[in-house]
């Protein structure tokens, strides 16, 4: 399985920290040339790999951490994203509701990247509580996660687990997303799980 996280800024750094601290290899690009991810790359070592934008989008999984209204233009770049996993991890600031409708935001996300099973999920802490080591006080950080494919899901646990995060998983119950967006009752919501 290979990754990629798009978007360098607070919350892709966060999860950059993540997956280094794992050992699990990773691309990680912006909107600009891969030089500008040197300082990171030097200092999370190996598992980096400083990636264009164009290599990034190849991932067997792929983390959105950009702005949402970032997300059309790149989706729509692949025609077909041929059942790979891209990972909502998006908020919605900026977007207004006449915009989102009564739609799912992941649904909206998901509409642009035709033929991906999109999974929502590392949205929902603040980027700087994201980076710091998901075990504390004996247990882990729960980390929610919603798609719309069961096998998506399982793989998305499994990735969460790895990164070492307790994964719940919500299903593809109705109004998931909404659960883990903005004004949702799971967001910001710092819970622990002990064993
Ligand atoms: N910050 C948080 O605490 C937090 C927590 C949870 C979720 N989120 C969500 O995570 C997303 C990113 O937030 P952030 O705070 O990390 O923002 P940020 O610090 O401003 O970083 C945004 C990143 O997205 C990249 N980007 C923007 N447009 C792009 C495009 N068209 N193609 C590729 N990359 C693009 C930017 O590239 P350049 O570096 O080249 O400009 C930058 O690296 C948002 O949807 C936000 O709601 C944020």
């Amino acid at each position: 399985m290979t990754y990629s996280i798009i978007g360098s800024g607070k919350l892709g750094t966060a999860l950059a920290r993540q997956f280094a601290r794992n050992g699990i290899e990773f691309g990680l690009a912006n909107t600009r040339d891969p030089i500008t991810l040197t300082a990171l790359a030097q200092e999370l070592g190996k598992p980096m790999i400083a990636q264009s934008l164009q290599e990034a989008l190849k991932a067997d999984i792929v983390i959105l951490a950009i702005p949402f209204k970032a997300h059309r233009e790149i989706g729509l770049a692949i025609a077909d994203w041929n059942n790979r996993i891209v990972i909502d991890a998006m908020n919605t600031y900026g977007v207004s509701p006449e915009e989102l409708g009564d739609r799912e935001s992941t649904d909206i996300v998901a509409s642009a990247f035709i033929g991906a099973r999109v999974v929502k999920t590392f949205n929902q802490l603040p980027a700087a509580l994201l980076a710091k080591h998901p075990e504390e006080n004996g247990g882990r950080r729960v980390m929610f996660l919603w798609g719309r494919d069961h096998d998506a899901n399982t793989d998305v646990v499994d990735l969460v687990g790895q990164l070492g995060f307790a994964a719940i998983n919500l299903g593809m119950i109705e109004q998931g997303s909404k659960l883990l967006s903005l004004g949702g009752p799971l967001i910001l919501q710092n819970i622990i799980k002990h064993p």
